[in-house]
């Protein structure tokens, strides 16, 4: 730990590169239409979401906006809406354990989707779907 040369350089400017700097805007944008337009067929879930599910809705400009953001991109879900506070927001949805997996199923069925249409590497499909699946277990707020 006291060696600062014990680990080389990440890039050039010796910053860790994050993942939108690695695989851009495009994978975020799919990522939160497939997973919305799962959701619209998901009879499990679907009551909890907003009538408009398609690709220029609402719910999906603010998934690509949190998505982007989370990982690295432009902070635009925040200059719109502040703080994400992921959890607060959840909470006047009743999301309990089959609700969240019902989510999980649908996201990660968005990222195979998208990792095959935009070509992502393993490591990339990885730390987006662990992301995934950690956080979506942080919201559940029900019995
Ligand atoms: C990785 C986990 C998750 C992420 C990153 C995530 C992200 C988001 C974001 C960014 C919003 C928009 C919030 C706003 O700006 O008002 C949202 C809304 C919502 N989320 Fe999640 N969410 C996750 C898990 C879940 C789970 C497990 C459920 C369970 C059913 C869920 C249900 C909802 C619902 C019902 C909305 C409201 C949709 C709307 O009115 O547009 N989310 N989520």
């Amino acid at each position: 730990m006291s060696d600062p040369t014990s680990n080389p350089p990440l890039n050039a400017s010796d910053k860790p590169v994050s993942l939108f700097q690695r695989i851009g805007e495009r994978p975020f944008a799919r990522l939160a239409e497939e997973l919305y337009r799962n959701i619209d067929g998901d009879a499990r879930i679907r009551r909890h979401f907003p009538e408009d599910l398609s690709a220029t809705s609402e719910a999906v400009r603010d998934m690509r906006e949190f998505l982007t953001q989370f990982f690295g991109g432009p902070g635009e879900y925040s200059a719109r809406k502040g703080h994400p506070r992921l959890r607060a927001r959840h909470m006047r949805f009743p999301i309990d354990q089959a609700a969240r997996d019902a989510w999980l199923d649908n996201a990660l069925r968005a990222l195979e989707t998208v990792v095959t249409s935009e070509r992502l590497d393993e490591p990339t499909r990885h730390e987006i779907g662990a992301y995934l699946i950690r956080t979506s277990q942080f919201m559940i707020n029900r019995e």
